[in-house]
């Protein structure tokens, strides 16, 4: 039974105007109902978190300079009015900052991907949640897509067997020209190490097919080869990755990400092919073909793309994607991070979780049985 009376209130570190990601979130986050926007420092530029506050409607009295001065007056309010949880969509170099702040103030945290700039920043938080006990979600949005779900499933049910092979890539061309220097605040601070970290296009969206592999086949990575490139001159960072893993299950692995893979305006699949001789190829993170040898036999295609579809649009965000911020959160925390769950982290984990896993529908292509004889031959 639901025993709340109120709807959650989120705050939001960056997300101001012109900002990519923080749109997003604030339609997800709301999507269900569950939570509504109440404060923000959207940008570093006052006049912009004014703007984008007035543009939300939010009381300008919960429009702050820092997010140090919005952890700090948040949390003297009364608790029937501060802020529950906090949203960090900041370049990379400002994810530690205000995550440590809201943290150390008593504040639940939802973050977007990659973590932190270094490592030696992701352990301090690591600890930090530890100590706090606070709920900290780390949104690796593709965990929500119902066919990664499903990829999951059956790797974790034991249905596919041991993994053997995985081949993941996440390939897109927006970086193919030098759009840092045409003005594209989204290309500048990425090809800047002081904002994006050690990492360009492995930090950027490696993060979510190396995140996919071992969140897919439950295995564990144990050892990576990468071949790094840089082609564009003046780039600092890599721009291009090859690199193959070794899976500590004994399976091996190749992951292919690039920011310059011309033509290919932004695409992931995933390969995952298990010892038992069934294959799992996850396209566009919306349709899989799942074979037993050669012969294809079964074929599912998600609705997940009826839903939501005109809001995510809006937000000029795949729409596919979309739905599946709702599921990351609580998936991705769930899993992730610690939490000892008293009411208001048990509210925040599952109120994302509604739309848990999809319809599928299933097309038969072919279906020669083949895929349940192998199986039976197999195991
Ligand atoms: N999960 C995903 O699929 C996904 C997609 C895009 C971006 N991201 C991540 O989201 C983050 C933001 O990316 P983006 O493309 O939206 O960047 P962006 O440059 O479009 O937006 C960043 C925003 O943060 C604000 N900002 C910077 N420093 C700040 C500070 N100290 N206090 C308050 N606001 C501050 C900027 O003014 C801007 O509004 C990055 O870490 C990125 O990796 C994740």
């Amino acid at each position: 039974m639901n025993t709340w009376t109120r709807k959650l209130r989120m705050g939001m570190v960056g997300g101001g105007q012109g900002a990519f990601i923080g749109a997003v979130h604030r339609i997800a986050a709301t999507l269900d109902g569950q939570a509504e926007l109440v404060a923000g420092v959207f940008s570093r530029d006052w006049s912009n978190t004014q703007t984008t506050g007035t543009q939300l409607y939010l009381d300008p009295a919960r429009l702050y300079r820092s997010y140090e001065d919005m952890a700090a007056a948040e949390a003297s309010l009364p608790a029937d009015r501060r802020i529950d949880f906090v949203v960090i969509v900041t370049p990379n170099n400002a994810h530690y900052g205000p995550a440590k702040a809201f943290l150390n103030a008593g504040f639940h945290v939802v973050c977007d991907k990659p973590l932190s700039f270094d490592l030696a920043e992701a352990e301090s938080l690591a600890q930090m949640v530890e100590r706090t006990r606070l709920v900290f979600a780390l949104t690796h949005n593709y965990t929500g897509y119902p066919l990664v779900r499903h990829a999951r499933h059956l790797f974790r049910s034991g249905e596919l067997g041991t993994v053997r092979k995985v081949i993941v890539e996440y390939l897109q061309d927006w970086l193919v020209e030098p759009e840092e220097k045409r003005g594209s605040k989204q290309a500048m601070w990425r090809t800047n190490p002081a904002e994006s970290g050690a990492g360009g296009a492995i930090g950027d969206i490696g993060t979510h097919a190396f995140n996919l592999t071992e969140y897919v086949t439950g295995d564990r990575v144990s050892a990576i080869a990468a071949d790094k490139s840089t082609f564009l001159p003046d780039r600092m960072l890599d721009e291009d990755i090859n690199a193959l893993l070794r899976f500590r299950g004994g399976g091996k692995g190749v992951l292919t990400v690039s920011q310059i893979a011309t033509g290919i305006f932004t695409g992931g699949s995933m390969t995952p092919a298990a010892a038992y001789g069934l294959g799992y190829g996850i396209q566009g993170l919306n349709s899989v073909l799942q074979s037993a040898l050669n012969a294809t036999n079964q074929k599912f295609q998600t609705e997940a793309d009826q839903l939501g579809i005109q809001y995510a649009w809006k937000a000029g965000y795949d729409p596919r994607g979309f739905i599946a911020f709702l599921d990351s959160i609580s998936g991705t925390a769930n899993n992730n991070f610690v939490s000892n769950e008293p009411p208001l982290q048990k509210r925040l984990l599952n109120s994302f979780s509604e739309i848990q896993y999809l319809p599928l529908r299933k097309e038969s292509i072919e279906d020669t049985g083949e895929f349940d004889r192998i199986r039976s031959r197999v195991r």
